[in-house]
């Protein structure tokens, strides 16, 4: 079987308006249209017989003592091929709407008490912090934000400002395994060991890592990972995933309480009330479809794209890149130059421009005092999208 070309040839694959330039998968993955199509038909069938399927095909869950009708439940089909792609134990894996509601519900799920630390670095997503802010407030406990070495990102000094920032207190350390504005991919596996030498649990924040990196979730040693399908893994949204080691289900609940409660990890985080299921049951579509792709290969190419375009853009603006090949995947941040901007505002209204004036769409932000363009490559660009940033950019700043 001959594989398809990437690039531009694929884009009849996804339904975007002719003429756009869409650099900007990891904020909003886009779907391809036959992961749509596929989570239309389910929809189609659901309706013929709603009852039957929401109440007796959807979860194993003897929801009013109505047992599935089939012999494995939609949801754990699902989550057993999902599983299998993320490295996963079926029985240690949930889908959970966003990372937003993995965090949620690991962090609301802790015992804080007063005077405990939750530890996050300060290039971590901001919600996060915020999730972590509002749980810990309402025990009396406190986030500490650590100050990361960026740029001058290192593995070394990485380690060390986790390890300086764990004290008796800390009950919780969240990485990220992709930082969301700065794209950078930390050593994970090395974290996990140190907090684990310190006695800290680990959750990690993987919400741009499933389909982009390789995932062995079983092997990482995580104690809770959250991530997303509908960014770089081809699902409808809403998509995500939550994992839990062996001995961290006891506990863990999902931020909707429901039916499920106490009964076991599937049965309280696959039904948090009627919903619609077809995101997730949708998902082993895109799976299918990354794998008849080329999984490695299309890492591959996401990654020579992502880092071509970070020479290309950080010569073209003569600007020094604050990374390595190594250390970024399938996004990459580069620096403009200093007259491009500072400010949040600067980046909000170049960022509008080249949407509505260019029909590019990339991610902008202000951070240490200068903008950064966060350029997302997948297998549907090509490096003919990069030039034409690079042209619409050189005519404004
Ligand atoms: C690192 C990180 N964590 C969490 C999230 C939240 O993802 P979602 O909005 O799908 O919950 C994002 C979104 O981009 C992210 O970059």
């Amino acid at each position: 079987m001959s594989l398809p070309t990437f690039g531009h040839a694929m884009l009849p694959e996804w339904s975007f308006e002719p003429g756009t330039t869409y650099l900007n998968h990891g904020t909003v993955g886009a779907t391809p249209k036959r992961v749509t199509q596929a989570q239309d038909a389910l929809r189609a069938l659901f309706e013929k017989q709603p009852s039957q399927h929401l109440l007796r095909e959807i979860t194993d869950f003897r929801y009013l003592d109505q047992p599935s009708i089939r012999p494995q439940s939609r949801m754990r089909e699902a989550a057993t091929a999902v599983a299998e792609f993320v490295g996963a134990r079926p029985d240690d894996l949930v889908f959970v709407d966003n990372a937003t509601a993995g965090v949620n519900a690991v962090v609301g799920s802790l015992d804080l008490r007063e005077g405990d630390e939750v530890v996050l670095d300060e290039l971590g997503y901001g919600a996060v912090k915020l999730i972590a802010k509002h749980f810990a407030s309402r025990a009396g406990a406190h986030v500490r934000v650590l100050e990361m070495p960026y740029p001058g990102f290192d593995r070394a000094l990485i380690l060390k400002a986790y390890r300086d920032a764990i004290t008796p207190r800390t009950r919780l350390l969240i990485i990220d395994h992709v930082c969301s504005g700065s794209s950078l991919v930390l050593p994970v596996p090395e974290l996990i060991e140190m907090a684990h030498a310190a006695g800290v649990p680990v959750l990690v924040d993987g919400a741009h890592a499933p389909g982009a990196h390789a995932l062995e979730l079983s092997a990482l040693g995580a104690d809770w990972y959250t991530g997303n399908l509908h960014k770089w893994a081809m699902a409808p949204r809403s998509c995500g995933i939550l994992y839990a080691a062996p001995g961290r289900h006891e506990g863990l609940h999902p931020a909707v309480i429901s039916w499920g409660y106490g009964q076991s990890l599937a049965a309280e985080f696959d039904w948090v009330g009627t919903r619609d299921f077809t995101p997730y049951l949708a998902a082993p579509v895109g799976i299918e479809f990354m794998q008849q792709l080329g999984v490695a290969r299309m890492r591959d190419y996401q990654r020579d794209l992502a880092w071509d375009a970070a020479l290309r853009l950080s010569r073209g603006w003569n600007t020094e890149l604050p990374f390595e090949r190594s250390q970024v995947g399938s996004m990459v941040t580069v620096p403009l130059p200093q007259h491009a901007g500072s400010t949040a505002m600067d980046a909000h209204r170049l960022r509008l421009a080249l949407l509505v004036e260019d029909r590019i769409e990339v991610q902008m932000h202000s951070f240490r005092g200068r903008l950064w363009a966060r350029i997302s490559a997948q297998v549907y660009n090509e490096s003919a999208d990069i030039e034409r940033l690079a042209t619409a950019l050189s005519h404004r700043i």
